[in-house]
């Protein structure tokens, strides 16, 4: 077989927040199928890096009281930390913040400049005075000038749903400083992609993309290409754009970059020839291959954006872009208050990563379609087939070989079932080259389900009972151990751990794919068989529930639509925002603020407004009519009877349902993810919060 060379990426994740059990879908994916590659024997080389550029690294960094150097040096070994401990094995872990991703950043942009394809113009933004920068939509927050609810965000509202400008706000304010923004004008520097629509008309073809994605983006091809806006304006964390003093590339920019910039970081330490790979003439020549592994929501940047600035400046582009879909945890997306929204480390103090990287291998095909992590079946999936039908096999036959054969296996060629398990090799390394490990998974158990009939049938437990069937014995278990062993090359890229326990156990070396066509030899000897692993209890899953319910101070929510990049730019830019604490004030400001505890004594839905609740509340000396925008968050029927604390001398605001004479007190980002406050009990309705 002709050796290929092969680079391989995942996304890099961002630098301001924990990995979760969604972003190990995409690494999990992605490192199977390096593995897989590798044990073909090609020389292949998985790189990634954390992407730390942008806002919301630059202003957590400064709440959290460091730079934001000190903040992804940080952030960097935890990460790394999380991607050990799943098994994700990296040629290379870098970081975005590098002088190769500067280097070829700055490349990129002068050849896309001299090509004509960058232009300068001026544009209008918000700027906030107190802080002295320019404000992203995200972190400009003001009344919502249809339903008036307070405190929405700079591109929609909360409450009503509606989206709109930053500059249809009511009293808009920074989110950072809390002062009132400014409108000014400002050079940015764009990149004019359409200008490329020729070219990536007829580059978004299978097999560079999948079928699905090829859809999706010729939609966005057909409905015309807007020029892309890569700077922004200082202060900011990334690169400096050359000659352009103040200006900085946009986060998107260089991450892509970083790709490169993280093999070069390895090439220069292990001596590998960077042009082969990244040269367009010698990258043909050499024949090497480039593939990007990557979420679904990210798909505008690498099918468009990537492959128009790599030809535009005269690098090779991507042999194919892999997205696939979202996860999903017991068909919801992951959510912070049901303890769903998992992180890795917290997975990793009560389970095994080799039974998540068996589920998810389960669920994944070569699609983009969402997949779902059903705690239920997780727990009968991990125990019924990875134990109770392949580590069985090993179980039901390594005892004997050990005690009755002093561990030495019995000649078994010929035997049909070894050849059927034998003959299962080709069609499993296609569906793994095709990622399509779902179906890789399900021929690899229904071999073992043959292997299991096979033992059924010839009842070895019963022949070690009976006299003079010694030979035969010790030869239906070395049947069992062959077939185990095939079984676990088959596992190995999903398994690794596991499979390297079964060669030591084997006595072998670690397992390479063409190991599939031979077999142990009569008189091998294996090793005294220890337990392989063990099954889930459920408590193990209640567990790991109740530890992620209250550590909620993880990243944000992740998105789970296919976006186009102007909405992913704020999510980008949102991905924390830890709200700065606003300006100080006088004891005298804040008794102008008359809180009372209320008791909602009802509460109900509001027709045309899927976001509200209207709810009516006692505060001692009367009752209030408010409309609270938390329907997301809560069912109506559960607030009735219950504390909380309202906002009592707020004006009263007449809104399309009817006058709304407060407001309760919520903490949270939002949307689902909103808590009303409760009083400690005791406290009675009309009490003055101060
Ligand atoms: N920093 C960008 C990627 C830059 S690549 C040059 C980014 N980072 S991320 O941390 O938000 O996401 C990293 C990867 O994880 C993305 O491919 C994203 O699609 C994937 N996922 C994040 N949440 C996910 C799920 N809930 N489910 C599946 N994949 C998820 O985007
Ligand atoms: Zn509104």
């Amino acid at each position: 077989m002709q050796q290929r060379k092969i680079l391989v990426t995942s996304a890099l994740p961002y630098a301001n927040g924990p990995i979760h059990i969604g972003h190990l879908v995409e690494y999990i994916q992605t490192d199977i199928w390096v593995r897989f590659q590798k044990m073909q024997g090609h020389q292949c080389y998985y790189c990634c890096a954390d992407d730390t550029h942008g806002t919301p690294i630059m202003l957590r960094a400064e709440k959290e009281g460091m730079t934001p150097e000190q903040l992804i040096d940080r952030v960097w070994h935890e990460h790394k930390a999380d991607f050990d401990g799943f098994l994700v094995d990296f040629d290379n872990y870098y970081s975005t913040n590098s002088p190769e991703t500067r280097h070829y950043a700055e490349d990129i942009y002068r050849k896309l400049r001299d090509g004509g394809l960058i232009e300068a113009r001026s544009i209008e933004q918000y700027y906030d005075p107190q802080k002295e920068m320019f404000l992203p939509d995200r972190f400009i927050k003001g009344e919502c000038p249809k339903c008036h609810a307070k405190d929405q965000y700079g591109d929609s509202c909360e409450a009503c749903g509606t989206t709109y400008q930053p500059t249809d706000l009511i009293e808009p304010f920074s989110a950072v400083s809390g002062a009132a923004p400014e409108r000014r004008e400002s050079v940015h520097y764009f990149f004019q992609l359409d200008k490329c629509a020729d070219f990536l008309s007829g580059w978004i073809q299978p097999p560079r993309v999948q079928a699905e994605s090829g859809n999706k983006l010729r939609e966005w091809l057909e409905s015309g290409l807007t020029d892309w806006d890569i700077s922004r304006d200082a202060p900011y964390f990334g690169f400096e754009i050359p000659d352009a003093p103040g200006k900085y590339f946009y986060v998107w920019l260089d991450a892509p970059i970083g790709y490169m910039g993280s093999f070069r970081n390895l090439c220069d330490r292990e001596g590998i020839d960077f042009d082969s790979f990244w040269d367009k003439e010698k990258a043909a020549e050499a024949g090497t291959e480039l593939y990007h592994f990557i979420g679904k929501d990210i798909l505008y940047f690498h099918a468009l954006f990537w492959p128009a600035e790599l030809k535009s400046a005269g690098y090779r582009t991507p042999s194919a872009v892999f997205a696939h879909g979202f996860l999903t945890v017991n068909g919801q997306k992951m959510s912070k208050s049901r303890g769903t929204f998992i992180t890795a480390s917290s997975y990793l103090k009560h389970l095994k990563p080799e039974y998540l990287r068996y589920y998810f291998a389960a669920k994944l095909g070569g699609g983009i379609e969402d997949i779902d992590l059903s705690l239920e079946d997780f727990v009968a999936r991990v125990n019924a087939d990875l134990i109770g039908k392949y580590v069985n096999i090993a179980s039901r036959s390594a005892g004997f070989i050990a005690k009755r054969f002093d561990k030495q296996l019995a000649e078994v060629g010929g035997e049909a079932i070894v050849e059927q398990v034998q003959q299962g090799a080709a069609e499993i390394a296609e569906l793994y080259e095709a990622r399509e490990y779902g179906k890789a998974l399900r021929k690899i158990m229904a071999l073992a389900d043959e292997v299991n009939l096979y033992t059924d049938g010839k009842k070895p437990w019963e022949m070690a009972k009976q006299e003079g069937k010694d030979a035969e014995l010790q030869q239906v278990c070395s049947v069992l151990i062959n077939c185990f062993r095939l079984l676990t090359i088959y596992l190995q890229p999903i398994m690794p751990e596991l499979a390297q326990g079964v060669a030591k156990f084997l006595n072998v070396e670690p397992f390479k794919w063409s190991d599939a066509e031979t077999l142990l030899p009569a008189g091998h000897q294996i090793n005294k068989y220890k337990h392989l692993t063990t099954r889930i209890d459920p408590k193990q899953i209640e567990a790991l529930l109740a530890d992620n319910a209250v550590n909620m101070e993880a990243a944000g929510d992740s998105h789970s639509q296919a976006r186009h990049p102007e909405k992913q730019q704020h999510e980008a830019e949102a991905n924390t925002v830890i709200e700065p604490i606003m300006e100080t004030i006088g004891i005298e400001d804040f008794t102008k603020i008359d809180l009372r505890v209320a008791r909602i004594v009802k509460a109900g839905p509001v027709e045309g407004a899927d976001k509200l609740v209207q709810l009516t509340l006692d505060i001692g000396s009367e009752t209030r009519n408010v409309f609270a925008g938390i329907k997301a968050a809560y069912k109506p029927e559960d607030l009735e009877g219950r504390l909380t604390v309202m906002v009592a001398n707020l004006a009263p605001r007449k809104m399309r349902f009817g006058v709304s004479e407060g407001m309760v007190l919520a903490a949270g980002p939002g949307g689902g993810e909103l808590y009303i406050l409760n009083p400690d009990s005791g406290a009675q309705p009309g009490m003055r919060v101060k």
